[in-house]
């Protein structure tokens, strides 16, 4: 029996989310007033996957949720967008994922994650997604499941020639150095790309600098998100790292624009193979532009009718 092919495949977290909106964020020991409560879907992967698939991706996840009332939850949410739940597992070993996000009037944000049972995504699971994984277009991973697992999907792409993207997030000091031989595409942001190389990165030159390092490790290409400034996209075939800019636009939540940003940049990988890198990126800074502009993560990710024809 012949399986289906998916376009786009994340090993990745599902978390379920819970959004505080307040002036700014607390300090250590201090209680504000905040103006918005909600529960929303996040966690990396799930974003980036939902954001590809609203593109017109065809995309699977393969992930790990409780068996509890989010789990079931979050279930139906990857239904409702289209994202193939083939290879999602609900256990009875862990409850389900989640984020506490608050987000300040600036719309930058403060994040703590429990992994929960996306912890126990591991080699069997990925066996089980062997057919998904190397025959995918492209597979996205990230650092919010046991980044031995991560390393395993990467690997498992590569050696299928499935183009990866992966993205250091959370980032971590100690990466395997794997990690950026597996990467096509190795996509972080100025705070990732700092952690990770030591070196401070506050200016484009910066970005530019750490892009070249983490080329260096031994990535395909590297892209550093510089958030309202664009990303800097560094590839081995090019001398010289390009600023990609992006729009200016009136943020009002960020949280989610890097993985807003990954899924578009997935989508292109995926249905435009012989694109630019840099044309994938800029599309794909106006695509995350758009959800900036609005609360939450999924909920302001746009669906392929709410972008310009040009961007397809
Ligand atoms: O990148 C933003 C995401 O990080 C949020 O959705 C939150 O769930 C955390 O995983
Ligand atoms: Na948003």
């Amino acid at each position: 029996k012949r399986s289906i092919i998916w376009v786009c495949v994340s090993c990745s977290a599902a978390l379920p989310s819970v959004l505080l909106q307040a002036p700014r964020l607390p300090k250590a020991g201090e209680t504000i007033h905040g103006y918005k409560f909600f529960i929303g879907f996040g966690g990396k992967g799930a974003n980036q996957c939902v954001q590809a698939a609203r593109m017109g991706a065809k995309t699977a996840m393969v992930c790990q949720v409780g068996k509890d009332f989010f789990g079931d939850n979050y279930i139906q949410n990857f239904k409702k967008n289209g994202v193939s739940i083939a290879f999602a597992k609900q256990t009875e070993k862990a409850a389900t994922g989640a984020a506490s996000i608050i987000v300040n009037d600036t719309g930058e944000n403060a994040i703590v994650i429990v992994a929960g049972a996306n912890m126990l995504l591991g080699q069997q699971e990925l066996q089980h997604a062997q057919s998904a994984i190397s025959r995918a277009k492209v597979l996205i991973c990230q650092l919010e499941i046991n980044p031995d697992a991560s390393l395993h999907a990467l690997r498992m792409a590569k050696e299928n020639h499935v183009k990866t993207i992966f993205n250091p997030a959370p980032a971590i000091v100690d990466l395997h150095s794997d990690f950026y031989k597996a990467s096509d595409i190795f996509c972080c942001n100025e705070s990732e790309a700092e952690l990770l190389t030591g070196m401070p990165v506050s200016s484009v030159e910066d970005a530019s600098r750490v892009g070249l390092d983490l080329l260096q490790k031994g990535c395909g290409s590297v892209i550093v998100s510089m958030g309202p400034q664009g990303c800097v996209v560094c590839q081995s075939i090019n001398v010289a790292p390009k600023l990609v800019p992006t729009i200016t636009v009136t943020a009002v939540d960020t949280t989610g624009a890097g993985d807003s940003f990954i899924g578009a940049l997935a989508f292109y990988v995926a249905h435009y193979p012989t694109m630019q890198l840099e044309e994938m990126a800029r599309r794909a800074n106006l695509v995350a532009a758009v959800s900036v502009q609005n609360v939450g993560t999924q909920t302001s990710f746009p669906f392929r009718k709410d972008l310009p024809a040009e961007l397809f």
